[in-house]
C-alpha cells in the first residue's frame, strides 16, 4: 500500500443521511459508514427537517465512533476535520459542523467547511483518473445543474433547473403510486419490465437554446395520467415508469447536448461529462447518456452507486482536497442553508 500523507475524516449530515467517513490523499477510503433516516421520515412522505435534526443529533456519535473502529485509527491520527456546512437543512447541518468543529478544537487540527454541492462535484476524483476542468451534471433530490469544474473552489454555472430537480419529480411520482421515499430506485426497478413507449408525455424546454431544465410540468402531467389509471396495476406502474423514465433520458440527453456545446466553446480541453449526485445512480440514465457523449468524443463518468447518494467519503475527500490547496476554513463559519457553488469563488 502506497504510504499516505494526510488522513482526513468526513461528516455529512445535510439531508436524511447521517455519514462518518475517512479518507486518505493516495485514495484510499478507510471508513465509510452511513445511515439513513428512511424509517424515521417514511410515515410522512418526506423528509421532516426537525425529524431530520433530532435523528442527526442521536445517532452522529455512535456513527462516528463506528467510522473510527472501522478504520483502525484513533482521532489523533487524523490530520483535518471537515463537515457539509450546507447547503442544506439547517438543523441537520449544525449537528455536523459543531462536531467537526468540536473535534479540530480538541485535536488542534484544522476544521474544513465543505460546500455540499462540492463534495459531489469532487468525488469523481477520489475514484477516477479526472482532470480539471470537466463538465458536470449535478442531479440530485435538491439539485439539477450544469457546471464547468474548473478547479477546487472553482465553478461556472451553465444551466439548471428552473423550478424541480429531477430526484424531486422521481419522489413525488413514486409516492403517487403508492412507494416511500427516496423514489427514484424504485421508478427504475418497476421500469425495467416496462414498456417505454406505452404514455406520451411532456418534455419540457427539449430544443430550445441553453441547457436550462423544468420538471414541474412534467411532474404535473405525471400526476394526471396516474389519477387516470389504474395507479395500483403492476402492469401500469411498469409501463408508466419506463414512459416516465424515457422522457427523462430524452430530456437529459437534449439538454447535455446544448451543455456539451456550451461547455467545450468555453474550455475546449475538457474530456470528461460526470455525473453526479442522487439520481446518477441510475443505470438507465448512465446507459443513455455514455452513447451521447460518445459521439461528442468525450466521456462520461460516474462515481460508483455508494458515492453517488450522500455519503461521508466525499466530504472527506473535498475537505482533503482544500487542505492540500490551503483553503482552511475558521471555527467562525456559519451554517449556510443556502450556499450556490459558484460563491466560492476560489475560498
Ligand atoms: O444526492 P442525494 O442522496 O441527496 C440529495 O442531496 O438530494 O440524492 C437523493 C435523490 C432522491 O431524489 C432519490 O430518489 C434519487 O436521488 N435517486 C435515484 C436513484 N437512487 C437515488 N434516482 C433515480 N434512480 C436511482 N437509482
Ligand atoms: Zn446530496
Amino acid at each position: 500500500m502506497v504510504q499516505n500523507d494526510m488522513i482526513i475524516l468526513g461528516i455529512e449530515s445535510s439531508c436524511d443521511e447521517t455519514a462518518v467517513a475517512v479518507v486518505d490523499d493516495v485514495k484510499n477510503i478507510l471508513a465509510n459508514i452511513v445511515s439513513s433516516q428512511y424509517q424515521e421520515h417514511r410515515p410522512f412522505g418526506g423528509v421532516v427537517p426537525e425529524i431530520a435534526a433530532r435523528a442527526h443529533l442521536n445517532h452522529i456519535e455512535f456513527i462516528l465512533n463506528k467510522a473510527m473502529d472501522e478504520s483502525g485509527l484513533t482521532l489523533d491520527q487524523i490530520d483535518g476535520f471537515a463537515a457539509s456546512g450546507g447547503p442544506g437543512l439547517i438543523g441537520g447541518v449544525i449537528v455536523g459542523v459543531m462536531m467537526a468543529k468540536g473535534l479540530a478544537l480538541a485535536k488542534n487540527k484544522p476544521f474544513i467547511p465543505v460546500n455540499h454541492l462540492e463534495a459531489h462535484a469532487l468525488t469523481v476524483r477520489l475514484t477516477h483518473e479526472v482532470d480539471f476542468p470537466y463538465l458536470l451534471l449535478l442531479v440530485s433530490g435538491g439539485h439539477c445543474q450544469f457546471l464547468i469544474v474548473e478547479d477546487v473552489g472553482h465553478y461556472t454555472y451553465l444551466g439548471g433547473t428552473l423550478d424541480d430537480a429531477i430526484g424531486e419529480c422521481l419522489d413525488k411520482t413514486a409516492r403517487l403510486l403508492g412507494y416511500a421515499y427516496p423514489g427514484g430506485p424504485t421508478i427504475e426497478r418497476l421500469a425495467r419490465e416496462g414498456n417505454p413507449e406505452a404514455f406520451h408525455l411532456p418534455k419540457p424546454l427539449k430544443g430550445q437554446a441553453g441547457c436550462s431544465f423544468s420538471f414541474s410540468g412534467l411532474k404535473t402531467a405525471a400526476r394526471k395520467v396516474i389519477l387516470e389509471n389504474e395507479a395500483k396495476s403492476p402492469r401500469f406502474q411498469a409501463d408508466f415508469c419506463a414512459s416516465l423514465q424515457k422522457t427523462i433520458g430524452d430530456i437529459l440527453e437534449d439538454r447535455c447536448q446544448h451543455a456539451i456545446t456550451m461547455a467545450l466553446e468555453k474550455k475546449p480541453e475538457i474530456k470528461d461529462l460526470v455525473l453526479a449526485g442522487g439520481v446518477a445512480a441510475n443505470q438507465y440514465f448512465c446507459e443513455r447518456l455514455t452513447s451521447l457523449v460518445r459521439e461528442r468524443g468525450i466521456s462520461l463518468i460516474t462515481p460508483p452507486v455508494s458515492l453517488c447518494t450522500d455519503n461521508g467519503a466525499m466530504v472527506a475527500w473535498a475537505g482533503l482536497e482544500r487542505l492540500q490547496k490551503g483553503l482552511v476554513g475558521s471555527l467562525a463559519f456559519a451554517p449556510r442553508p443556502r450556499w450556490p457553488l459558484e460563491e466560492l469563488k476560489g475560498e
